[in-house]
């Protein structure tokens, strides 16, 4: 799905954080949002999946206007279409490891949902044998990793991300990594907000976020945009 923002524009406590910023992110395409800290990547990335309104300025998901989505409306894109991979959010931290990816209850105790598909996306994400853990007890990179597992059973058509490699070691990173670019080469549209150089050069596009007002500026990198 193609998600595009034009020229929007967010203040929050009086300070203009986005100023007529503008992208589009391709399916099929890892998008990056980059820039120094407090540039305003984790706020384009919430814009983008509709977590806060905008002042000005347009969302549009596959060229529908949904700026205006109300709270149902946004719900119903959140559960068919979007997974979140984002720092401190949306980990049940009382709950477990099984329920958090598959977001179905265990009855008595037993792990509902696809359980091979369980397994499967734990293994990829490095959480195996791990379903009856509470999610409170990961660590944060693990937390993150969660989150992922849980984008990659819903097979959601975007994934928000952000920041997904900074509490991760080099081999957990590299294999973030990869599984994003699995994702986006499977047709999915995948945002993510980072520092990582090696995350940047997985992605296809850069977007400079706070450059350039209402420029449109994607740098190609990976000769592939
Ligand atoms: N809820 C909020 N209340 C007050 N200010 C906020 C809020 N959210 C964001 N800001 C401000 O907006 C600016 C952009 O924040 P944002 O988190 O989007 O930056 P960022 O580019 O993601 O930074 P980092 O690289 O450090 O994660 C910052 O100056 C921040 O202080
Ligand atoms: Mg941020």
């Amino acid at each position: 799905m193609k998600v595009e923002a034009q020229e929007i524009s967010l203040s929050i406590g009086g300070k203009k954080v986005l100023n007529r910023e503008s992208i589009c992110c391709l399916p099929g395409k890892m998008s990056a949002l980059v820039g120094p800290s407090g540039c305003g990547k984790t706020t384009l990335l919430n814009c983008l999946g509709l977590l806060l309104p905008v002042d000005e300025g347009s969302i549009f998901i596959d060229g529908n206007n949904v700026t205006k989505f109300n709270a149902a409306s946004r719900r119903k894109f959140w559960r068919d279409y979007a997974a979140f991979i984002l720092q401190d959010y949306g980990i049940m931290d009382e709950e477990t490891v099984a329920f958090n990816v598959t977001m179905e209850s265990s009855v008595f105790g037993r792990i509902k949902g696809n359980r091979e598909r369980l397994t499967q996306v734990l293994k990829q994400t490095g959480l195996q044998g791990r379903e009856e853990e509470l999610a409170g007890h990961l660590s944060g990179g693990e937390k993150q990793r969660l989150a992922l597992a849980r984008a990659i059973y819903k097979d959601a058509k975007i994934l928000f991300v952000d920041e997904p490699t900074a509490s991760l070691d080099v081999d957990n990173r590299k294999m973030v990594i990869d599984l994003f670019t699995e994702f986006a080469s499977r047709g999915r549209t995948v945002i993510v907000s980072t520092h990582d150089q090696e995350m940047i050069e997985a992605c296809d596009v850069l977007h400079e976020v706070g450059k350039n007002n209402a420029i449109i500026k994607q740098v190609s990198i990976n000769n592939s945009v």
